[in-house]
C-alpha cells in the first residue's frame, strides 16, 4: 500500500476503491427520469385515452368491501379493484385477476390490516355507480367507460382517479425464447436496461404500474420525502419528476427532485378547509409528477367564471401492485391521525435523546472519547451522548472493536455512565466477507445473505472492501441480527450503548447508482427491485427489535437511520444524511424536516455544522442555534474536516454555543411533552405553518419559520450577517411573546425584528402554557429532579393552557404499568389550575413547580394566593407594567399533585 493509500485506508480495506471516488458529488453517478426505462414506457401513454372500462355488472359488495373488474380494452387483461372504507379513508388495491405470477405486496409496514367499515351502493345506473361509507360524508362515484373514480364530499369534486387515464398495469409475462432480445439493447428497457457500465436483466420483464389523482380546488401540496428541497412540492412540469428511490448521495445538490436516502410516498393536500393524503403503498423505486393548473368553472351563485385550482399528481412505480389510500380529513391533525392509525405512531424516545448529541468520524480512541467528554464539563455545556462512527470497529467488522483504539470499551461506557452519559456505535448491514469473521460465516452458513441473479451470496463494496449484505427482508435474519445486541453477544456493549444505522439504502460502492442491483434476490425469490425502498426500515426494524431484546423488553431503544420508509417513525429518528458546512445547507434543513415531519417522522435532524467541509464560527453557531429547536439535536463531521468541539472557536463563540444548547436543555420538558403527543395522537413535533393556521393560505408557502408543538414559533437565523429578520406573525387575534424578552407582538403582522448573534428569535403563542426546567444539568439524566418553571401567555381573552408528561424516562412503564403523570395547567378567570389529565397515571414526581411567568397579565394584581393540599397561602410576586408580566418565584408545588394560583386583581 503506497503512504497516499495508507492515508486513505488506515486499516487497509481489501479490494476497495479510493475513498476519493466514493466520497465525490458526481451527480452522473444517478439516472435522471428519462434514463428510467419505467418512466419512458409510462410517458408513452396518451392522455386522457385511458383503455380501461370498469365492468360494472361484475360489482360485488359484501359488508365492509366492494369489488368490481376492470378490464384493458386493447390487451383484455382483467384487473381486480378492491375498495375499503375506514376513518374518513378509503383504500383502493388494483391487482391482476389471474396473474403469471403474483406481484409484491408491501408487508410490515401497516401495523395491521384496517378494520373496514361497512360500505353500501347508493346508486347504480348502466355506466356508473356511487359506493357510500355509511360512516362518513364521502362518496365514490364510480365511472364505467373509461373508467374513473371522483371522490365527493358533501357533492363537492375533492379528488379523481384516472381522470387523466394514466392507469397503468404491467402485467407479468413469459420471458422471450429468444436470449437475444433478453442481453440486447431494448430501448424500453423492458427484459434489459443499461446505465453507463450496468446492465439490470430483469427475470420478470416489465411489472411497473401507475396511476393519477386529480385534487380539485388545491394548490398546495406537501410530502414526499427526501429530496433536499423547499417543503411546498413544485410543479414537475417537463423537469425532473421527485424520485423516490434510496440512494446515498454524498453531499447532495440542493433543490433536486433526485432520491436521496429515505422515501416516504405520501402527499398531503392542503386547501383552506379541506387537507388530505395520498399514501402510495409501494416500494419500488417510484416517480411522482406534480403539475398544477386551473381550470375555468361558473361560480355557483353568480354563475360567473372563475379560475377553479387543481393539481394532477401522476404517481409511477416500477413493480408490485396498485394499492392506495386516500386519506380524506378534513383537518390536518384528522390527516396525520389518520395515516398514523395505518403506519404507526412516533416511538417515544428515551429522554436522553432529546438532549445533545456529539458526534464526529471519528472520535478516535478512548482517550478522545474521554478528553471531549471532559471537555463538556470544563466548558459546563450540557450533553448526552458521545458517537463513534466506523473507525471503533476491528476493520470495519460491526459488533468488533478496535482492541487498539478502544482497548476497554467497557470501562469507557462505564465512565460514561457515571455521567449519566451514553455511547452510540454505528452498525451498518453490510457484512465483511471475512470467513474468521463469526457474523459472517454464520450469516453465510445459516444462508441469510441478500443473492445475486444467479444464486449466489450477492457481494459488493462498502467500507470493508467485499461485503455481503444481510436480508432484513427475511423475519429469521431480523431475529438473528437483534439477538447480536444482546449484551453476552454483544462483547465490550453495555446498556448505555445505543445504535446507528447507516448505509441502509443499501450503499454498495462501484455498483449502478451506488446502491444494490436491482436483480439481487430477497427472501421468497423477490427481487431486490420490488423493495428496494424498504431495505433501510427492515434493518431499523431489526435493530429496534435488538434493543428491546436485550432489556428484556423494558426499555426504549434508540437508533438513528440513515434510510427509511412510511413506517419508520415506529422505530426511532432518522437524519438527513450528507449535507455540507454551508448556509445554504442550513437554510434547506429547514423544509426537509419539515416534509419528514408532517409525513410521520417526528424525530428527524440535521448534521449540525455541515457534515462536509469547515463552518466558520458565525455559521456554526447560527446552526446550533437552528438545531436547538430541530427535533433530532447532533453535530457531525466528516473524517477530514477541522475539530469542531463546541469550544474550539474562541470564548465568545463557546459561550453562545452554549447557550444555545443550554436553551435546548431548559425546554426539554417542553420537547418531552412534545414526543409525547407525537406518539399517542400523531401530532407532528416541528409544524409547518399551514398545519397550525389551516385557514391563512398567505402562510401555505412558509417554510423559513415554522412552530414546536401548537405553542412556539421559531424563526431560526439561516443567512450571514443577519441583523435584522422580516418576521411574519401568524394569526389574526393572536398574541405572540418574545420568548426571552416578553414583549408582546399582534399576530397578522409582518414585523422587523432585530437580531444580534447571540439571540435565537423564538416566540410564544397566547393562550399557550410551555413547561420548562429552572436550570440545565451535565446531562437529561442529572435534571429529572430539577425544578420546573411554567411560562404561562395570555390570549386575548386572558386564558392559556399547556401540558406536562412525567415519567422515567427511559422504560415502557408508562405504557405497561401505568407509570406516568400527565398533568393538565389552564388559567382561566385569573387562576391557574394543575390538575391530571389522565387519572390512570400513578407516577409520582418530587419535582416541583418553582417558578410561574404570566405574559399579558393587564393589571398589577392585588395579591397571588396558592391553594395546595387544603392550604391557602399568599406569595410573593414581581409585576412588570410595561411587559404585562407577573413572576413568582420561591414556589414550592409538587408538580404531580393538584393546586391552584389565584392571580386577585381587586
Ligand atoms: C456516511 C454517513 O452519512 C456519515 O454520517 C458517516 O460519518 C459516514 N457514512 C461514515 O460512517
Amino acid at each position: 500500500m503506497s503512504s497516499q493509500e495508507a492515508q486513505l485506508f488506515p486499516h487497509g480495506p481489501d479490494n476497495m476503491a479510493p475513498l476519493e471516488s466514493i466520497l465525490t458529488e458526481d451527480k452522473n453517478k444517478f439516472k435522471t427520469c428519462n434514463q428510467i426505462g419505467l418512466y419512458r414506457r409510462q410517458k408513452l401513454l396518451p392522455p386522457g385515452q385511458s383503455p380501461y372500462c370498469a365492468e360494472l355488472e361484475s360489482l360485488s359488495v359484501d359488508k365492509d368491501k366492494a369489488t368490481l373488474q376492470i378490464i384493458n380494452q386493447d390487451t383484455k387483461v382483467p384487473l381486480r379493484l378492491q375498495i375499503i372504507a375506514f376513518d374518513n379513508t378509503f383504500r383502493l388495491k388494483i391487482n391482476e385477476i389471474s396473474p403469471l405470477k403474483p406481484k409484491y405486496e408491501v408487508a410490515d409496514v401497516l401495523v395491521k390490516e384496517p378494520s373496514a367499515e361497512r360500505i353500501s351502493v347508493s346508486q347504480i345506473e348502466s355506466d356508473f355507480v356511487i359506493l357510500e361509507n355509511t360512516k362518513g360524508p364521502y362518496k365514490l362515484h364510480i365511472t364505467a367507460k373509461p373508467f374513473s373514480i371522483s371522490v365527493t364530499a358533501q357533492d363537492k369534486l375533492l379528488l379523481s382517479l384516472n381522470s387523466q387515464g394514466f392507469l397503468y398495469f404491467e402485467s407479468l409475462l413469459s420471458p422471450p425464447k429468444s436470449s437475444f432480445y433478453l442481453f440486447h439493447k431494448d430501448s424500453h428497457g423492458l427484459w434489459n436496461e443499461t446505465f453507463g457500465d450496468f446492465v439490470d436483466i430483469k427475470a420478470n420483464g416489465p411489472a411497473s404500474v401507475g396511476l393519477d389523482v386529480s385534487l380539485h380546488g388545491f394548490e398546495y401540496v406537501y410530502g414526499l420525502p427526501e429530496h433536499a428541497d423547499v417543503h411546498r412540492l413544485q410543479n414537475t412540469g417537463d423537469s425532473e419528476a421527485y424520485r423516490l428511490y434510496n440512494l446515498d448521495v454524498f453531499a447532495y445538490k440542493i433543490h433536486d427532485k433526485m432520491g436521496t436516502y429515505g422515501s416516504v410516498p405520501l402527499l398531503l393536500a392542503h386547501k383552506v378547509l379541506h387537507t388530505c393524503g395520498i399514501f402510495w403503498l409501494n416500494a419500488s423505486e417510484t416517480l411522482v409528477e406534480i403539475n398544477t393548473r386551473a381550470t375555468l368553472q361558473a361560480a355557483p351563485k353568480t354563475r360567473k367564471q372563475r379560475a377553479f385550482p387543481q393539481i394532477d399528481v401522476r404517481w409511477i412505480s416500477e413493480s408490485g401492485i396498485v394499492d392506495m389510500f386516500l386519506l380524506l380529513g378534513p383537518r390536518p391533525q384528522d390527516v396525520f391521525r389518520q395515516y398514523a392509525h395505518l403506519t404507526g405512531y412516533q416511538a417515544f424516545p428515551p429522554k436522553f435523546s432529546l438532549g445533545y448529541h456529539q458526534c464526529r468520524w471519528n472520535y478516535e480512541d478512548e482517550a478522545d472519547v474521554e478528553a471531549v467528554d471532559s471537555g463538556f464539563d470544563e466548558h459546563q455545556i450540557p450533553y448526552d451522548v458521545i458517537w463513534l462512527d466506523i473507525e471503533h470497529t476491528d476493520k470495519k467488522k460491526y459488533f468488533t472493536w478496535d482492541n487498539e483504539r478502544f482497548p476497554n470499551p467497557i470501562r469507557m461506557q462505564e465512565e460514561l455512565q457515571k455521567k449519566r452519559r451514553k455511547l452510540v456505535v454505528i452498525s451498518d448491514p453490510h457484512i465483511k466477507v471475512d470467513p474468521d469473521y463469526i457474523l459472517y460465516s454464520e450469516a453465510k452458513d445459516r444462508g441469510y445473505f441478500v443473492k445475486d441473479r444467479n444464486g449466489q451470496d450477492f457481494e459488493g463494496s462498502c467500507w470493508p472492501g467485499t461485503s455481503s449484505y444481510l436480508d432484513f427482508t427475511n423475519p429469521a435474519v431480523r431475529d438473528w441480527y437483534s439477538a447480536q445486541f444482546v449484551l453476552d453477544k454483544y462483547k465490550g456493549s453495555t446498556e448505555v450503548l445505543f445504535i446507528w444505522n447507516d448505509m441502509n439504502e443499501p450503499s454498495v460502492f462501484e455498483a449502478p447508482e451506488m446502491t444494490m442491483p436491482k436483480s439481487a434476490v430477497h427472501y421468497k425469490g423477490w427481487e431486490h427491485r420490488d423493495l428496494h425502498n424498504l431495505y433501510g426500515f427492515y434493518q431499523q426494524m431489526s435493530t429496534y427489535e435488538g434493543l428491546i431484546q436485550r432489556s428484556h423488553g423494558l426499555e426504549r431503544p434508540f437508533v438513528l437511520t440513515r434510510s427509511f420508509f412510511a413506517g419508520s417513525q415506529r422505530h426511532g429518528a432518522v437524519w438527513t444524511g450528507d449535507n455540507k458546512a454551508e448556509w445554504e445547507y442550513l437554510k434547506i434543513s429547514v423544509p426537509m424536516l419539515l416534509t419528514l415531519s408532517v409525513t410521520g417522522i417526528s424525530f428527524c435532524g440535521a448534521d449540525v455544522g455541515g457534515f462536509v467541509g469547515d463552518p466558520d464560527p458565525e455559521l456554526l453557531i447560527r446552526w446550533y442555534q437552528a438545531g436547538a429547536f430541530q427535533p433530532f439535536f447532533r453535530a457531525h463531521s466528516i473524517q477530514d474536516s477541522k475539530r469542531r468541539e463546541p469550544w474550539l472557536f474562541g470564548a465568545n463563540s463557546t459561550a453562545l454555543i452554549k447557550r444555545a444548547i443550554e436553551e435546548r436543555y431548559t425546554l426539554l420538558p417542553f420537547w418531552y411533552l412534545l414526543f409525547y403527543r407525537a406518539h399517542v395522537y400523531a401530532e407532528p413535533v416541528m409544524r409547518p405553518l399551514w398545519v397550525e393556521f389551516p385557514k391563512n393560505p398567505e402562510i401555505f408557502g412558509e417554510e423559513k419559520q415554522y412552530m414546536l408543538g401548537n405553542a412556539l414559533l421559531v424563526v431560526p437565523v439561516l443567512e450571514p450577517g443577519v441583523s435584522e429578520l422580516d418576521v411574519l406573525f401568524p394569526g389574526s387575534g393572536e398574541r405572540w411573546y418574545e420568548f426571552r424578552k416578553h414583549e408582546c407582538i399582534m399576530g397578522s403582522l409582518r414585523q422587523k425584528v432585530n437580531i444580534a448573534l447571540d439571540e435565537i428569535p423564538v416566540y410564544q403563542r397566547g393562550g399557550s402554557i410551555i413547561p420548562m426546567h429552572t436550570r440545565t444539568g451535565k446531562s437529561t439524566g442529572w435534571m429529572d429532579d430539577f425544578p420546573y418553571e411554567l411560562c404561562v401567555a395570555l390570549d386575548s381573552k386572558g386564558s392559556a393552557e399547556g401540558e406536562l408528561f412525567l415519567d422515567d424516562g427511559h422504560s415502557f412503564e408508562y405504557l405497561q404499568k401505568n407509570m406516568f403523570s400527565y398533568r393538565r395547567l389552564v388559567y382561566q378567570r385569573h387562576i391557574l389550575t394543575c390538575r391530571s389529565a389522565d387519572t390512570k397515571g400513578k407516577y409520582q414526581s418530587q419535582s416541583i413547580v418553582e417558578k410561574v411567568k404570566l405574559m399579558g397579565v393587564k393589571k398589577q394584581p392585588m395579591e397571588v394566593i396558592v391553594h395546595s393540599t387544603g392550604n391557602k397561602v399568599s406569595v410573593v410576586f414581581t409585576y412588570n407594567h410595561r411587559l404585562s408580566l407577573l413572576s413568582l418565584e420561591s414556589l414550592s408545588l409538587c408538580v404531580s399533585a393538584d393546586w391552584e394560583i389565584h392571580v386577585k386583581t381587586k
